[in-house]
Formats: C-alpha cells, sequence, structure tokens
C-alpha cells in the first residue's frame, strides 16, 4: 500500500493530538452542540442506541447509578448523553481542547468529569474501577497496540463489570470510499505493525480545515479485536454488526434517517459492536 509507512507511536501520537485539536473548535461548530445546552434531556442517537444494546446485560437494565468511563470521548456530546440516563461519567482523551469544548458543555453536570490522557495509558490516569467501560465510533484506527488498549480496559473495569464499543467496520476502513456504490478493496484489512498515513485538512463533520492535516491511523481486523479483548482476560457476551454508520464515509451513501448506508445496505458491513464482560472470579 503506498500510505504504508513505519512511524514511532510517540510521534504518531503527537501529530494525531494536533489534527484533534484542531478539530475540535470545527466540531464545536458542526456537532450540534447547542441543541444539548438548550435541552437538559437530549440524549445523543448513538447513546441511546448503545445504551439499549447494553441494557440486558446490566443488573437494573439501565446504568442509572453507575461508574462509566468514556474513552476517547471527544468533545463529550456521547459523554453527557450518558450522564443524563443516569450515570456518573468520566470522560478521558488525549486532545485538551476537545475536552475543553467537553467541559464546557457539561458545566452543569457535578455527575461528569474529564481526565487528559492517552488511550494507552488510561489505568493510570483514572481512579478507581467502573462499572462500565464504553467507547464508540472512530476510537481503535487511532491506537497501534490493541494488545495494550484491551489492557487497559480490563484493569479499569471493576470484577463482574461490563465493556461495550461500536466502532467502524474494518472491512469498511478496507474500502475505497470515492468508488461509488460499488467499492474496492484499497486498503489493508489486516494489521501489520505499519500505520496508514493521510494528509486530508478535511473533517467528518462540516466543510472547515485543519492546520495540522497529517495523520497516522492503524488497520485492525475483527479477530484482532476480539483476540485482544480475550487475552486481556474479557468474555465477549454480545457481538453485533450494523448496515448504517452516524457519518457519511462515502459519497456514494444515502441518508437512511437512522444514519448513512450504502444503496444496497446488506452487501458491505459499516459497523461491529461487541459487549465483554470482566469475569466476577478476576
Ligand atoms: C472520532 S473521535 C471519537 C468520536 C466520538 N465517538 C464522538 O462522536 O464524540 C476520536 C477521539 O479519539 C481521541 N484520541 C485519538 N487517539 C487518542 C489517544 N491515543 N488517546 C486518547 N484519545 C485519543 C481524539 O482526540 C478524538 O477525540
Amino acid at each position: 500500500m503506498d500510505n504504508d509507512i513505519d512511524v514511532a507511536w510517540e510521534d504518531a501520537r503527537e501529530a494525531n493530538r494536533l489534527n484533534w485539536d484542531d478539530r475540535a473548535s470545527l466540531h464545536e461548530q458542526s456537532y450540534g452542540i447547542e441543541a444539548y445546552i438548550s435541552d437538559p434531556t437530549r440524549v445523543s442517537e448513538q447513546v441511546r442506541a448503545d445504551a439499549g444494546a447494553l441494557a440486558p446485560f446490566l443488573p437494573h437494565h439501565s446504568v442509572e447509578g453507575l461508574r462509566l468511563a468514556h474513552l476517547q470521548c471527544h468533545i463529550g456530546t456521547d459523554t453527557i448523553s450518558w450522564a443524563r440516563l443516569g450515570a456518573q461519567v468520566t470522560g478521558l482523551d488525549f486532545s485538551e481542547a476537545s475536552l475543553g469544548v467537553a467541559r464546557r458543555l457539561a458545566a452543569h453536570h457535578d455527575e461528569v468529569d474529564f481526565v487528559q490522557s492517552d488511550v494507552l495509558a488510561a489505568r493510570e490516569a483514572l481512579t478507581g474501577s467502573f462499572d462500565v467501560v464504553y467507547t464508540s465510533i472512530g476510537a481503535i484506527c487511532w491506537i497501534d497496540d490493541l494488545g495494550r488498549w484491551a489492557r487497559q480496559i480490563a484493569a479499569l473495569l471493576r470484577p463482574g463489570g461490563l465493556f461495550h464499543i461500536q466502532d467502524g467496520h474494518p472491512m469498511l476502513y478496507a474500502l475505497g470510499e470515492d468508488d461509488g456504490p460499488d467499492p474496492r478493496m484499497r486498503y489493508r484489512y489486516f494489521p501489520t505493525g505499519r500505520a496508514q498515513t493521510w494528509d486530508d485538512p478535511g473533517t467528518y463533520l462540516g466543510d472547515g480545515t485543519v492546520q495540522h492535516s497529517r495523520t497516522y491511523e492503524w488497520p485492525h481486523s475483527l479477530a484482532e479485536i476480539m483476540q485482544s479483548l480475550l487475552a486481556a482476560g474479557l468474555v465477549i457476551e454480545h457481538f453485533d454488526e450494523g448496515q448504517t454508520l452516524p457519518w457519511r464515509f462515502s459519497p456514494a451513501m444515502v441518508e437512511t434517517g437512522q444514519g448513512w448506508a450504502w444503496p444496497t445496505p446488506d452487501r458491505i458491513p459499516c459497523t461491529f459492536t461487541i459487549i465483554a464482560r470482566r469475569p466476577k472470579q478476576s
């Protein structure tokens, strides 16, 4: 692949952090955060759907009163959504600019706090243990070492606690976004340890551009994702694949009212969801 590259994790992470700091102010405009401020009961569609998937695995089918860690929380729209469903939430992200927006958004939420950290150092950065660890769309492509990521999650969970992830499907990320409704496999599906580098001044919402356009991402296959969670000692309780996305991956995608989908949605997976549990005896 011509965008495959060997890069040190610290260098790649710093380039990515600068890019996310730039995106924070753009997303402050494009994420519709006024709606969360004017309506204190508003919950994001992402969290509403994820809470529904998680409910059958929770003691009282609800996060009410539970401690939840939101990894890679970005500008906090999902973080405050969990708080509005009754959880006590800590959001973690490495982008101070993102957390600045998140803190303003959560100004009236005493049950929410935010911590700046690399997600690969999350265990050290956060205090205590959590009933639920949560991360969603657009998270793991920024991480090189999924084994270390999964060990952070396992160590954050209390025995019996649950991990929930919904993220972009690795099959989707291997496709060409500009190939029209019949996309070709253009990128690696399997991990090799090497990063893929991009130089894109745009972002996934709105027309704004960033100053730091160079980013590094790592493809992770479904097998690698599941094996890293299993190797960290978690038990997979639920797995699913979805046909819609919260952003327009390709100009060929169409808005369905429940997100963006390919014109023939049953041909290409868009998301995957895993719910995993730290065993009680661990
Ligand atoms: C696509 S966003 C997550 C979006 C989230 N699902 C939402 O819509 O709010 C990815 C987030 O991961 C964060 N991030 C990327 N690499 C990270 C790292 N190594 N440690 C902590 N946060 C990281 C970025 O700052 C960004 O806020």
